[in-house]
């Protein structure tokens, strides 16, 4: 049972007596922070009493009289200023155990309203090397799908892949001027990879040298401005140690004001500053190397040159179509490589190709609606609320990133017709996806609910961007490979395989370093809160200790190194299934305060995917899972399994470990963790 959603339910009722509209009342339930205050606390009657004019401790009685928990709890009891406390009978919860123990999903009961939902996730930009800014689409995306089908919703998964795009245009004009035929055909990975780095640094180079004089003259201004602002601040600082003292006050805001303004000019300095100079980094990386140099000189004008490829392709020029045709499925390749390693797959990949020849009716719609307006010789759409328009064809006729957003909705809607569309895209995107919604109601789809689940950015250690020393994003797959080979040596050094008996063999070994080395990385990334950029640093991720997928992992390790001692020592093949079989309501009955916490965590497994899936939120279940796993620790240590006599203690701890094991099995299997049998 979702406790939390009991209670709310339950003080709804009892609060509607009190006021019209009791939800948001109804909704001040909380975890409470300490075991003193029972197990749950609302904090309602504060708020409330301020509203009807009555004093806490009051309304409180008043509540406390209506409230009907008596199924679940002990008499509620009023705290301090008027906080009512909750305190879950031990019956209730031997009970809930009781009922896990015999259910297929650990007690998570089907959601009310089955819905079908789209899920549009990962979708890199194929052609060019994955590299650590995917993970975050690609894993926050699996476990929202695994969440929404574990409690029973139709998933329809969809890579909307960017293979329609400049990248294309890139390895294009990269194989015409620079590729050799035999090595893409040979070892087409590596070599498309490397066509795409030259082209692009090509790119950079040229857009960088060409800025550098427009930023200089920025930069002037800039500091003639700074100038300006920070004589104006000196005779403000002036004026107001002068001022007598009727006008002290006025003058010291006009002072401090000026001295904001002149700061925030400093500031604006600052960056153009710091602009000029990644600007002549790139410069530099080109020019120190005389190679390269001479490859730059000889192909000055690159980033158009690569536009007219795409665009060529777009056109279905014959050459540039073949060629897509070739590096397409290497580009798929490589990213399916990463795919099995992370074990993520997905029901569709239509990329955005795939929607080409319906772009032209997108804008066909949209003119019949009577919703486009020519600017400038490009196709736009005036949104109300938006500063500026989206475009949805350009001067010379190409169309765009929204343009095919509009298209796949379209297509979504006639094939899958979901109530909704879940698309887990970088929050820099945000912009685009507020206009892209808001053409959802003129285009008449309006009962699909659109929602962009975004993320923030991955961090190197340093907190800025990781790059490789030469500039370039570090690989996706160096980087899981580095974790796996940290996860060995965390997991199986040498201190803990002389433990192990039987001994761990080299496949188990390599086994448990690849399901610890991949689960770390997924963890670390879903543990945060998807909004919150985060640093990442693989050696605390695989780390035993603090909240991390090792620390969970070696928890159910250890639920299952007692099953197995207990089946060794009772001669039962499975004591799960021995458990089930030979055991009573009544005999689960809590002696200890540890085994009462565990069970209290336990009972929660449904409540934290609950409360995930409303905010679309896995690190809620992250922290659900690293707290249960406390809650083991404890009970492990005050705890002793093997070698009760007593009938009631050993099968009330034996089904403590028993779901403790399956609630983080499961719970991790959502996030796209796996566990090990030993560690
Ligand atoms: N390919 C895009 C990118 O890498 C993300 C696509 C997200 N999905 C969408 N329907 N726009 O930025």
């Amino acid at each position: 049972m979702n406790l939390s959603a009991y209670f709310r339910a339950r003080f709804q009722t009892a609060l509607s007596s009190l006021t019209d509209d009791p939800a948001p009342y109804a909704g001040m339930i909380r975890v409470a922070a300490d075991p003193k205050f029972g197990d749950y606390q609302s904090n309602a009657c504060m708020s409330l009493g301020k509203k009807v004019g009555k004093a806490p401790r009051e309304v409180a009685a008043i509540v406390v009289d209506q409230l009907d928990v008596a199924a679940v709890c002990e008499q509620p009891e009023i705290a301090g200023p008027g906080f009512i406390n909750l305190r879950v009978r031990d019956e209730f919860l031997s009970q809930s155990l009781f009922g896990m123990l015999h259910h297929e999903r650990a007690g998570v009961e089907p959601a009310d309203h089955r819905e079908k939902i789209l899920i549009d996730y990962s979708s890199p930009n194929v052609a060019k090397p994955m590299h650590v800014g995917h993970i975050r689409s690609t894993v926050i995306g699996a476990a929202l799908a695994n969440m929404f089908r574990y409690v029973g919703h139709e998933v329809i998964t969809d890579n909307h892949l960017g293979d329609w795009g400049t990248q294309f245009g890139i390895i294009i004009y990269g194989y015409k001027h620079f590729g050799d035929a035999d090595t893409v055909a040979s070892d087409p990975v590596p070599e498309l990879a490397k066509l795409y780095r030259l082209t692009n640094e090509l790119i950079e180079y040229t857009k960088a040298k060409a800025s550098l004089s427009t930023l200089q003259g920025k930069l002037g201004e800039a500091e003639t401005f700074a100038k300006t602002e920070s004589q104006a601040a000196g005779a403000a600082a002036e004026t107001a140690s002068k001022a007598a003292e009727s006008e002290s006050k006025a003058a010291a805001k006009e002072s401090k004001k000026a001295s904001k303004a002149a700061q925030a000019a400093q500031r604006r300095v600052a960056a153009v500053q710091s602009e000029i100079e990644s600007a002549k980094a790139k410069v530099d990386a080109v020019e120190a190397d005389p190679k390269l140099a001479a490859i730059a000189a000889e192909h000055p004008d690159v980033p158009a040159a690569v536009l007219r490829e795409t665009a060529k392709m777009h056109e279905g020029d014959a050459e540039n179509r073949a060629l897509w045709e070739k590096f397409l499925p290497h580009c798929k390749d490589e990213i399916n490589r990463v795919y099995d390693r992370l074990g993520v797959s997905f029901d569709h990949t239509l990329g955005e190709s795939f929607y080409h020849d319906r772009l032209p009716g997108v804008v066909e719609t949209l003119d019949k609606l009577g919703l486009t307006t020519e600017s400038d010789g490009a196709v736009c759409v005036f949104l109300e609320g938006f500063e500026s328009p989206m475009i949805i064809q350009k001067r010379d006729g190409a169309y765009l990133y929204a343009t095919t957003d509009l298209a796949t909705l379209q297509y979504r809607q006639e094939v899958f017709a979901p109530h909704r569309i879940l698309y887990v895209v970088d929050s820099r995107q945000s912009e685009h996806f507020e206009k892209f919604f808001a053409m959802a109601e003129p285009l008449g789809m309006n009962d699909i609910d659109l929602v962009h689940v975004q993320f923030g950015t991955v961090l190197g250690k340093d907190g800025r961007p990781m790059k490789t020393r030469s500039g370039s994003l570090i690989g996706l797959e160096s980087l899981l490979n580095d974790a796996v080979s940290r996860a060995q040596q965390v997991a199986c050094n040498p201190e803990r395989l002389a433990t192990m008996d039987p001994p761990m063999l080299a496949d188990e070994q390599n086994q448990i370093a690849e399901t610890v080395g991949i689960g770390a990385i997924k963890y670390a990334d879903l543990s945060h809160h998807r909004t919150t950029d985060y640093r990442f640093d693989v050696e605390k991720m695989v780390a035993l200790e603090g909240n991390t997928a090792t620390y969970v992992q070696y928890s159910y390790a250890r639920t299952q190194s007692i099953l197995r001692r207990v089946a060794a020592e009772m001669s039962i093949d499975d004591v799960p299934a021995w458990l089930v079989e030979n055991t009573t309501e009544d005999q689960l009955q809590f002696r200890e305060p540890a085994e009462r916490a565990l069970a209290l965590a336990l009972v929660r497994f449904e409540e934290a995917i609950d409360a995930a899936i409303a905010a679309y939120a896995p690190n809620q279940l992250c922290d659900y899972l690293f707290e249960t796993a406390k809650a083991y620790s404890t009970f492990n240590d005050a705890c002793r399994v093997l070698g009760n006599t007593d009938p009631v203690v050993l099968r009330t701890r034996l089904a403590l470990v028993v779901m403790t094991g399956r609630v983080i099995e499961q719970g991790l299997q959502i996030l796209g963790i796996g566990v090990c049998e030993r560690m």
